[in-house]
């Protein structure tokens, strides 16, 4: 996208860029950067929440890295005047919508997701007409006004929980069918009702390379995120949200490990497993980097370090959504303690 242009949210909405600043012209370097952040993060007050698909350096100068559930829970009781959130769009949301009186910032406002973006709220709405008396999970990777629309909210690390105490209740699942059909079998309900939403880092994972890469290594354990498709996920000796992976590297054994989610994970994983082989599941297209979240690197250190001095971009949730919003997160936070 041109820099000079205005964006546009991944809700759709206008948003003006920063004016006339062009990340890429500051002349710094990264080391300049790394300190003035952490001088800036001082002078404001602000906590760094990371995802652990950022790129390396931003995940090393944040206060808390994690997956989107510890990154909700730790929103949820910072006491710092300012979260910077170097993630994307509906994790900063989710941050805004449990901190209306904190100042909410992101480095990239345009920071979306291809589940979010493939799940628009008018749409959901009436696709939600169909399934009266349901009960409605949504997937934490949606926007505010789905999240509005919906009865729960969950993560990959706790849909299963969070399906399996439903009971017997009806079900709608939205917007990761992958996701939702790995709950589904899990839970033994092949009742759930399914919105036909993908990640497009997880959909690009090749059924046949990992095949042939499982042969070049028999000794490698798969580890795989309930994002990718069942091709992989049948393949898999462990299924679990980021921070499960991480955790499985590291507790288990084995020593070498085929690892089927974004990228930007293995740079946790290999501190936390050091004495460990990491190697990236392949996608079909040996030539692109499809394993690499293209939204999620939208954020990069100089753009981290004018929202620090800017205060800018910075996330709001319009106050009707955000109070119908917290309810099914305030649940899910319940839920998962
Ligand atoms: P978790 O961090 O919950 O594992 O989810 C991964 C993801 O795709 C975030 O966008
Ligand atoms: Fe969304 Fe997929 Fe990127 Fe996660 S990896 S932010 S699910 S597009």
């Amino acid at each position: 996208m041109d820099k000079k242009l205005p964006v546009m949210s991944p809700g759709g909405t206008p948003v003006v860029s920063a004016p006339g600043i062009d990340p890429d012209d500051l002349g710094m370097t990264d080391a300049e950067l790394e300190d003035e952040i952490r001088r800036l993060k001082r002078e404001r007050n602000a906590v760094i929440l990371a995802h652990y698909y950022q790129e390396s350096e931003i995940q090393d100068l944040a206060d808390f890295v994690g997956d989107s559930l510890q990154l909700s829970q730790a929103a949820a009781k910072t006491e710092a005047d300012v979260i910077c959130f170097c993630g994307v769009h509906f994790m900063a949301e989710t941050a805004k919508i449990l901190n209306p009186d904190k100042l909410v910032v992101v480095p990239d406002l345009a920071a979306g997701c291809s589940l979010a973006d493939g799940c628009p709220a008018p749409a959901f709405e009436r696709w939600l007409q169909q399934y009266p008396g349901h009960t409605v999970v949504s997937y934490i990777n949606c926007s505010a006004e789905v999240k509005a629309l919906s009865d729960i909210i969950c993560t990959s690390s706790n849909a299963v929980k969070i399906v399996k105490a439903l009971g017997d209740q009806k079900v709608v699942f939205a917007p990761d069918k992958h996701l939702g059909a790995f709950v589904a079998k899990q839970t033994g309900r092949d009742d759930l009702v399914l919105w036909q939403g993908t990640c497009i880092v997880h959909e690009t994972f090749s059924e046949r390379r990992l095949l042939e890469l499982m042969a070049k290594h028999p000794d490698a354990l798969v580890i795989a995120h309930p994002e990718c498709h069942a091709g992989i996920l049948r393949h898999a000796h462990h299924v679990a949200s980021t921070s499960g992976l991480i955790a499985y590297a590291k507790a288990s054994p084995a020593k070498r490990f085929i690892v089927a989610t974004e990228a930007g994970i293995l740079h946790k994983m290999q501190l936390e497993a050091p004495d460990k082989e990491l190697l990236a599941a392949p996608p079909e297209d040996e030539s692109c980097s499809c394993n690499v979240c293209p939204h999620m690197r939208r954020n990069t250190l100089a753009k981290l370090y004018l929202c620090l001095r800017d205060l800018q971009p910075q996330v709001d949730v319009p106050e009707a959504v955000r109070v119908r919003a917290l309810q099914p997160i305030q649940r899910m936070l319940e839920m998962s303690v």
